[in-house]
């Protein structure tokens, strides 16, 4: 049962002067989402207010927070101006839950609804997102941590979600630049702030005591930006990758790389005295600064503790079978300062400048579109492996949905994930148990990247 805004409005008119809840449930049991405007202090005290689409009208959205198993009904409500749909990324989903505009769903337009209703298979840090014209839709906001929880706590003090992103501010006006579009960004890395925050905030400061052990979540929800960061008056250990546990902590010891829409979960303990420094240090550019800064305030009650113990496996920790997986291949290309001249644009080879002009600079398999066709077409519990060879100067973060796969690049064999850094130049191969039925969008989660020529898809039948 959908409902229109104006009866969503009704009923929650009508919540409110029997003194319920505003988020009281629909009738149809799932709570809602509503996709917003609203103006948020971003900027520091002193800046105007900036006008941002939110989850329920806050950056980053309500955070969704969930059992192991559990099943999640939210009812997106459209209240923005444009039409938009919710993605689930990482989340092993029924394929029409999926939340993709034009591939799994129709984009619910101004004053509609769309019911989402799902189970979460598996712990761990997922996130969502707005999936239609995702590249200004997300820039302006629609972003949100989906938090699925272990049956049993693992042993820490606190559990952070941090989410990194960063904003593309008019310096003038101090609201969201409207230059989505710009050539430039498009063809080069995508687009990148000039404003990092760490959940919506700047300087994010969090206090915590001497052998705290925490453990942080974090999300990059940037649109193009590859965040580099260090531990300062901390020891940490990577305990999962894109929501999937690791067989075994992985001691920090140095530079941890989070492409778009990739996750980290990190254990830390805290080694730094009362007024010592302790940040999550950004190390992106020349000066590194505390993405998120840490207040030691004392002696905890605990003392140091050992290296943790490995989260609890997933259900589905597929081992693969290379010898006789599917090979499918994937050729990058486009860009600036690339060597495309030519790709296919709707069924018609163009060259490089007809390309640029209809809003493509890149192509996949020499396709720049979005094709009809599948990439692959797989049969439910084939095996297959994927060769990617970016022949571009930037790099990619390659996100397929509905099934992580494995690094299997040159006899390796990757923890599982769901979105894959791949450098400039480089050729890297994953490979999956196509266990999950339906059509599978393939892109890169640089999202002006994937808007401009790097979305294909896969089948599974
Ligand atoms: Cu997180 Cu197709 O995206
Ligand atoms: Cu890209």
């Amino acid at each position: 049962m959908t409902y229109t805004r104006r009866t969503f409005l009704a009923l929650a008119g009508a919540a409110a002067g029997l003194g319920l809840p505003l988020r009281a449930q629909s009738l149809s049991g799932a709570i809602p989402l509503v996709t917003r405007e609203a103006s948020l202090q971003l900027l520091p005290n002193g800046y105007p207010q900036t006008r941002i689409w939110g989850y329920d009208g806050a950056v980053p959205g309500t955070e969704i927070r969930v059992p192991q198993g559990a099943r999640v009904q939210r009812q997106l409500v459209n209240d923005l101006p444009e039409a938009t749909s919710v993605h689930w990324h990482g989340i092993r989903i029924d394929n029409v839950m999926d939340g993709v505009s034009g591939l799994t769903q129709d984009a619910v337009r101004p004053g509609e609804t769309f019911d989402y209703d799902f189970t979460v298979p598996d712990a761990g840090t997922y996130w969502y997102h707005a999936h239609n014209r995702s590249y200004v839709q997300v820039a302006r906001g629609l972003r949100g941590a989906l938090i699925v929880e272990e049956p049993h706590a693992p042993d820490v003090d606190r559990d952070e979600v941090l989410i990194l992103d960063d904003w593309l501010i008019d310096p003038e006006t101090g609201q969201i630049a409207d230059t989505f579009d710009q050539p430039m960004m498009m063809s080069h890395g995508g687009r990148s702030g000039n404003y990092v925050t760490t959940n919506g905030q700047y300087n994010l400061t969090l206090t915590a005591q001497r052998n705290d052990r925490l453990r942080l979540r974090l999300i990059n929800a940037a649109n193009a930006r590859i965040f580099a960061l260090r531990l300062q008056g901390m020891t940490g250990w990577t305990v999962a990758l894109d929501g999937m546990p690791l067989a075994q902590p992985q001691p920090v010891a140095d530079t941890l790389l989070l492409g778009p829409a990739q996750r980290i979960d990190l254990f830390v303990d805290i080694t730094a005295a009362q007024g010592e420094p302790a940040a999550l240090l950004n190390v992106d550019t020349n000066e590194p600064f505390p993405q998120v800064a840490f207040t030691v305030t004392g002696q905890g009650a605990q003392v140091a503790r050992a290296a943790p113990a490995a989260l609890p496996p997933n259900p589905r920790m597929d081992l693969l079978d290379l010898a006789n997986a599917t090979p499918v291949k994937l050729y990058m290309s486009g860009g600036a300062m690339g060597r495309m001249n030519a790709a296919v644009l709707n069924g018609e080879r163009k060259g490089f400048r007809q390309l640029a002009a209809a809003g493509y600079f890149w192509a996949l398999n020499d396709v720049a579109n979005m094709p009809d066709t599948p990439l692959t077409t797989l049969s439910r519990g084939d095996h297959a492996r994927v060769a990617i060879t970016n022949d571009t100067v930037f790099p990619h973060a390659m996100h397929l949905h509905g099934m992580h796969f494995r690094e299997v690049t040159q006899g390796k064999t990757g923890s599982m994930r769901d979105t894959l850094l791949i450098g400039a130049n480089e050729t890297r191969e994953i490979a999956f148990v196509a266990d999950n039925p339906g059509k599978w969008l393939f892109h890169c989660h640089m999202l002006e990247h994937a808007a401009s020529g790097m979305t294909t898809w896969l089948e599974v039948t």
